[in-house]
């Protein structure tokens, strides 16, 4: 088997980070994607290929390694508004949020892969969606919008690049938003309550089904949900 070099997008912190750790835990070669050369960075545990990109931008250009593997971690999530609240101003702001969210969610992956591929052929795509992909709240069009045309996108991409293998994970909530201990323990029960299993999820689970996905050689066009159950209450 070649050696891995899997590019992590978003590798800086949480999610994206536990994912480009494990693989340096495995002794793979990491490219570590991250929005600017100022974002916010603790050093690796072992050394990485750095790339930055703005992912609002062009492509500046692909990394200096022989990509094998892709795991689009990084998104934009941002709130918008009720469309009860909708008025001729705000028809505007939500048009852009849409586009900032179609840029950021779909596009810009869209791009590096294809890309990466036509320069040498990948092993495989891992995509991060949301558990919510399918489902909509008010308030949060542009993202789920963003998500939905995510799932559709591995579906095509899939098709079009076999035999590399192009999966996602949809996890649910893992890390909560909010920082007040006493309203994340809060939060944290609200959602281990949503779920079949009883229990909110980690960000080792989500890592663990990442490369599950990554290094499965007979799965592909898959949404593996991550969410203990959560979709189906
Ligand atoms: N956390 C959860 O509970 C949860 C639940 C469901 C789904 N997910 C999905 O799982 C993935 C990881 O979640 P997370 O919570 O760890 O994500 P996060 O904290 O929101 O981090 C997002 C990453 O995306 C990067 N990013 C955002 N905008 C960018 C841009 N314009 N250009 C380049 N990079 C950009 C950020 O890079 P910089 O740090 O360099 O700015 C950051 O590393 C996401 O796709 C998320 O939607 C997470």
């Amino acid at each position: 088997m070649t050696q891995r070099t899997t590019l992590v997008t978003g590798a800086s912190r949480r999610i994206g980070r536990a994912i480009a750790e494990a693989c340096l835990a495995r002794g793979e070669t990491v490219v570590a994607h991250r929005r600017s050369a100022t974002s916010e960075c603790a050093p690796f545990s072992a050394p990485v290929i750095d790339w930055c990109w703005d992912m609002t931008q062009p492509l500046p250009g692909l990394p200096a390694a022989q990509v094998t593997d892709v795991v689009l971690n990084a998104s934009l999530f941002e709130r918008g508004y009720a469309w009860g609240a909708l008025g001729a101003a705000e028809v505007g702001d939500e048009r852009e949020r849409l586009e900032r969210h179609l840029r950021v969610n779909l596009l810009a992956p869209w791009e590096l892969v294809v890309r990466l591929h036509a320069q040498h052929p990948l092993r495989s795509v891992v995509m991060l969606l949301d558990t919510y992909l399918d489902r909509s709240f008010a308030g949060h069009a542009a993202y789920q919008v963003s998500r939905a045309a995510g799932a559709g996108m591995v579906r095509a991409l899939a098709a079009e690049l076999a035999p590399a293998c192009v999966n996602a994970v949809a996890p649910g909530t893992v890390l909560p938003s909010v920082r007040d201990p006493a309203e994340r323990a809060e939060q944290e029960e609200a959602i281990a309550a949503r779920t079949v299993l009883g229990r909110m999820g980690s960000v080792d689970d989500v890592v663990q089904a990442v490369l599950y996905l990554r290094d499965a050689a007979y799965i592909t066009g898959e949404i593996l949900r991550v969410d203990g159950g959560r979709f189906k209450l």
